[in-house]
């Protein structure tokens, strides 16, 4: 029923797995496996204690922040479906798409959870699923994914060139701007959060998101690298341009969105200190896709570097029996924090 494909980004639905021709691949659907957990681990309670305590500007921060995790994981789950899934032609490939869907599905289940316990008022949780279309700051940011989403919305297989380059600029999309800087971006409020002793339930849950969603991230440059040694000609100046630019403009949405949660800055946390860790989250991204980085700024948030270690240690405190393995260079813990 298939053709035979020679590489990743030929059209079919190639469904030999033997000889295995991706076997990275399944490595990290095998080692994503290792990592399950369930929004029922997350204990959210001393969470709402918290949340009385905080100022105005930090629940104003807060319920921004919950918003924009509302609809977050879904659009990236229906990219996943309707976009990496169909062109993608490797079954061991597919297989780790089939399991960050999963993934993805845990997330908006956290999410859901999170704003039903955070936000007790119907109207303020009706309002903050509904912040794609109400919230500016949001949209903004929902907008720049469903362009990149659009661009390849009509592509129905990846017959020339150009349709090749199309497909790897949605990918690098949602792995480097929204998984790999909006994710990220978000992940710095709740570990400044937690820097001060607050929202631990929060933070439990986040360190697992996190970690799977380094781990998506990573599979997605796996695949870039694959498609780079098959097909190198498709990463020509014109590629790289189009990604700088891409991860520029992704830097300034995520930037707006910051001067809506920060407002005039709060102690430690204010749009400055923000726009630096995103110029030098970006330049992390683009150096990643083998291109030049272009802010040569530094991190500011000395929370964020120590997340990859700490995150792990919580892991292994609160999974003894569940998580087996050790993670075994499937995170770059140096690289991508
Ligand atoms: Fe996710
Ligand atoms: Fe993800």
């Amino acid at each position: 029923m298939t053709t035979e494909a020679k590489n990743l980004l030929d059209p079919g639905f190639e469904l030999t797995l033997r000889p295995m021709r991706y076997p990275d691949f399944y490595e990290r659907y095998r080692d994503a496996i290792k990592n399950t957990w369930t929004v029922e681990e997350v204990d959210l309670h001393s969470d709402v204690a918290d949340l009385a305590k905080l100022t105005p500007g930090e629940q104003h921060m807060i319920g921004r922040l919950v918003a924009f995790f509302a609809t977050g994981d879904s659009i990236v789950a229906n990219n996943l479906v309707l976009t990496l899934y169909k062109h993608i032609n490797s079954p061991e490939a597919r297989l780790y798409l089939s399991r960050q869907l999963f993934e993805e599905a845990v997330h908006v289940q956290f999410y859901l959870t999170l704003l039903d316990t955070y936000l007790p008022d119907p109207e303020d949780r009706a309002a903050a699923f509904d912040a794609v279309e109400n919230i500016p700051s949001i949209r903004e940011k929902a907008e720049f994914c469903f362009k990149w989403i659009n661009e390849v919305e009509k592509l129905e297989s990846l017959q020339t060139q150009a349709d090749r380059r199309r497909f790897l600029l949605n990918l690098i999309c949602f792995a480097a701007c929204i998984e790999g800087l909006f994710f990220y971006g978000a992940f710095a409020y709740v570990y400044w959060f937690r820097s001060r002793g607050l929202l631990h339930g929060l933070a439990t849950g986040t360190n697992w998101v996190f970690r799977d969603e380094t781990m998506h991230m990573s599979f997605a440059f796996e695949v870039v690298d694959t498609v780079r040694k098959e097909e190198p000609e498709l990463f020509d100046d014109q590629l790289q341009q189009q990604v700088t630019d891409m991860l520029k403009e992704a830097v300034e949405a995520e930037l707006q969105f910051g001067r809506d949660l920060c407002g005039e800055g709060l102690p430690g946390m204010n749009t400055d200190s923000m726009r630096q860790y995103l110029e030098c989250v970006a330049d992390q991204r683009l150096q990643r896709l083998g291109f030049a980085p272009v802010y040569g700024s530094e991190n500011p948030f000395s929370f964020m570097e120590l997340q990859g270690v700490q995150e792990l240690t919580n892991f292994f405190e609160r999974r003894p029996s569940a998580y087996q393995v050790a993670v075994e260079g499937t995170v770059d813990l140096d690289e991508d924090f």
